[in-house]
């Protein structure tokens, strides 16, 4: 069975809606290429968050569908130009599987949102440059449509702490009972702590 998802959205240029962009930049040339653009003071957008990994080789189809799937506007891999890789043929290799998961993209209407950009270490405008592109290209393609998809995460209630401690603990976790008699010197418990003790889900252990 095959999935369609419609991204042709309406421009959402001027409503305070950004790209939210994720960029695999390879340690040795694009991530230092980021740097520089940055010492350098080039300007762009800061839909861009930036993960280095050791070559652009090192970015599977698994970590682009999730950025996706996660609700990223955008995936862009950086890598040393060709001939320039530290790993000899990382980024050739890393060329042939970013073509191939586009195709596999393409099937879903995600193409547009994948893109692989060779930037050197010395190349910081070329950098800005780019993610400036790419923000501008994912802001004719609107938003990603998986976004309306995802739910914020439910967030465990909070108990208010006991008398005198410091710490919160979420409502059905373990909390000790002050009266419980429990002496921690002598190891002991009393009777009713004792009778609790031996209540476990509901039934009493005689
Ligand atoms: S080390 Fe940069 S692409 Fe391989």
């Amino acid at each position: 069975m095959s999935v369609q998802v419609d991204t042709a959205k309406p421009v959402q240029i001027g409503n305070g809606w950004e790209p939210n962009i994720l960029a695999f930049c390879c340690n040795w040339c694009s991530y230092a290429g980021a740097d520089l653009a940055g010492v350098s003071r080039f300007q762009y957008p800061s839909t861009v968050k930036i993960l280095r990994v050791m070559c652009s080789s090192r970015v599977e189809p698994a970590f682009i569908l999730k950025a996706l799937k996660d609700g990223a506007d955008g995936v862009l891999i950086a890598g040393c130009h060709i001939g320039d890789c530290h790993y000899i043929d990382g980024n050739k290799n890393a060329e042939v599987r970013i073509n191939n998961t586009r195709k596999a993209l393409a099937k879903l209407g995600f193409d547009k949102r994948l893109r692989l950009e060779w930037v050197s270490a010395s190349e910081g405008l070329r950098f800005s440059q780019v993610i400036k592109e790419f923000t501008e290209e994912i802001k004719k393609l609107g938003q990603n449509p998986v976004k309306k998809d995802i739910k914020p995460q439910m967030k465990a209630p909070r108990v208010a702490p006991l008398e005198g401690a410091s710490t919160y603990a979420p409502a059905g976790a373990y909390v000790p009972n002050q009266n419980s008699g429990h002496d921690a010197d002598k190891g002991e418990l009393n009777s009713s702590a004792d009778k609790s003790a031996t209540k476990v889900q509901g039934s009493e252990v005689k």
